[in-house]
């Protein structure tokens, strides 16, 4: 009933070499008959990255968009600009951005309204970090996130949620399937109270670390829709590996 969605998060890598190097592997490699599969570049590399990818199966995202329509908000970029470029996806709310970047959730929220105005699909990323883990708050710092950043929207179907341990990312820490099934369930609960979704057609994408090798035994969780990934989504053959593992 959903269909699984791999999406690569290149953070702030590469360069246009690079991007002709992993996008040529990808683009004749993937096979996506059963998962959906995107990635999303740098700002400055989605250009190179829709051309290359046109005629592949692999759809292209931005990591971040602006929560403004247009103006005088220097450095920033709009949802409707993204979309004109031909962008399918767009990440919301990482956890790289809400640590270094201070977003809140309702700046999430605001960004999440004009992703949608524009007819881009968002992933929004919710996770807790070690020390609220350790300390037993992790459901309840998810469930703010979930309802910060998602309650005031009156139509949110297609909408993704990636589920991003902070202590799992690009540290080589898993949470454990059982740990990751646990939370996407008790995500799939939560989104039973957002108006506007249906939350057994949501995917939720788990990510933080996710290799070749550990892919198989998360995407076998009955909540993991598929993944959002970082690291080895640089590295094309153990991409392709994950997306083979979702199919
Ligand atoms: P890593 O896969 O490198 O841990 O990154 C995960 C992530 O932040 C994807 O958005």
């Amino acid at each position: 009933m959903r269909q699984p969605l791999v999406a690569g998060n290149w953070k702030m890598h590469g360069s246009r070499e690079s991007v002709v190097a992993l996008l040529g592997a990808l683009s004749t490699s993937v096979k996506c008959d059963a998962v959906d599969v995107a990635v999303c570049p740098a700002f400055v590399h989605l250009p190179q990255a829709l051309e290359l990818s046109a005629s592949s199966p692999v759809s292209v995202g931005a990591q971040d968009c602006s929560a403004f329509d247009e103006g005088a908000y220097t450095g920033e970029v709009a949802a409707a600009m993204l979309a004109d470029l031909g962008c399918e996806w767009v990440i919301l709310g990482h956890s790289e951005r809400r640590a270094y970047h201070h977003e809140s959730d309702a700046l999430v929220s605001a960004k999440l309204s004009a992703a949608i105005a524009a007819g881009l699909r968002p992933i929004v990323c919710v996770g807790e970090t070690r020390t609220q883990r350790e300390s037993g708050e992790a459901e309840a710092i998810v469930a703010a996130q979930l309802a910060g950043a998602l309650a005031e929207h009156g139509n949110l179907a297609g909408l993704v949620v990636a589920y991003e341990p902070v202590w799992a990312i690009g540290t080589g820490l898993t949470a454990t399937p059982e740990q990751a099934q646990d939370m996407h369930a008790y995500i799939r609960a939560e989104l039973a109270s957002i108006p506007g979704l249906d939350e057994q057609a949501t995917r939720l994408l788990y990510g933080g670390s996710v290799k070749p090798g550990n892919a198989d035994e998360l995407f076998a969780q009955v909540d993991i829709d598929g993944a959002l990934v970082g690291g080895a989504a640089l590295v094309a053959e153990d991409f392709q590996a994950i997306v083979n593992a979702a199919a």
